[in-house]
């Protein structure tokens, strides 16, 4: 039978190449984004289908889930996917960044474990759920410090309900990229340009310092890791972070 797999955040960037991956390993795929044009396009593109969801909230995550329960029957995979990244130093941020941001990136992931799990346990038959941290959530990082402690979250978030769900079969990981160049790697990089009064491409070019393959990623290369991390070769990992960074040495 056809395995079905959720991407949250799939309408550009890295959830996008992971639609586009897992449907070629032959997985029916749910775009779900806040964004649903981007969604709608991407869901065409392999054959899949969109519903719109802000993962920041609850019940729009479960409201979002059973809707794709309703059209495809069942989930497999869970890929909580969507993001957001404030920048800027920790002296800068302030209550709104700090809500938003958590609020997307470790409340969405919690919330998306908690309906894929539900989902899983009626199944009866487990499943596999899959969380984005970041390179940022294994070390501080200056500019982004706000953005890794979301991402520290995540981790934490993983290796718990990896614990807490083992009972059911349900296997939870993450992966960890460095920068991989998607919208929202751009638009960082826009942000830095601007305030060193250089060009993006110089910020782009600051990004890849360090990492020992000597580049930034590409979506494709974060995308590979998920579909391993979904499929039956990664039967017996769990509450496991895979660093994506091409060998960043800090
Ligand atoms: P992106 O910004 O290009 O795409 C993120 C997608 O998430 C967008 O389609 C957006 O509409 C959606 N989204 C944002 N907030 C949402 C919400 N509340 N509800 C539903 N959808 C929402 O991001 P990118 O670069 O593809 O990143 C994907 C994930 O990987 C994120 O969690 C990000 O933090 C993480 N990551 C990305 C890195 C990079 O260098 N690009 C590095 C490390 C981690």
């Amino acid at each position: 039978m056809t395995k079905v797999a959720i991407i949250t955040g799939a309408a550009q960037g890295i959830g996008e190449a992971a639609a586009k991956r897992l449907h070629q390993d032959g997985f029916k795929v749910a775009i779900l984004d806040f964004n649903l044009e981007g969604a709608e396009k991407v869901a065409q593109a392999v054959d899949g289908i969109a519903v719109k969801v802000d993962v920041s909230d609850r019940e729009d995550v479960y409201r979002a889930v059973g809707e794709v329960v309703d059209q495809l029957g069942s989930i497999d995979v869970m890929v909580n996917n969507a993001g957001v990244a404030p920048g800027g130093p920790l002296m800068a941020m302030r209550e709104d960044d700090v809500n938003k941001s958590f609020a997307v990136n470790a409340g969405g992931v919690l919330w998306g474990i908690q309906a894929a799990a539900d989902q899983f346990i009626k199944q009866g038959k487990g499943g596999k759920i899959i969380n984005a941290s970041s390179q940022a959530g294994i070390v501080g990082n200056q500019g982004i410090g706000l953005y890794g402690a979301t991402k520290f979250a995540v981790r934490g978030l993983t290796q718990t309900a990896a614990q807490e769900l083992a009972e059911h079969k349900i296997a939870v990981n993450a992966y960890a990229p460095g920068s991989a160049v998607t919208p929202m790697l751009k638009a960082s990089a826009h942000e830095i340009a601007q305030e060193a009064g250089q060009d993006d491409q110089w910020a782009l070019d600051q990004f890849a310092q360090g990492v020992t393959m000597g580049r930034l990623a590409e979506p494709e290369d974060i995308a590979k890791v998920i579909a391993f991390l979904a499929s039956d070769d990664a039967n017996y990992i769990t509450g496991q972070t895979i660093v994506v960074d091409g060998g960043t040495i800090f």
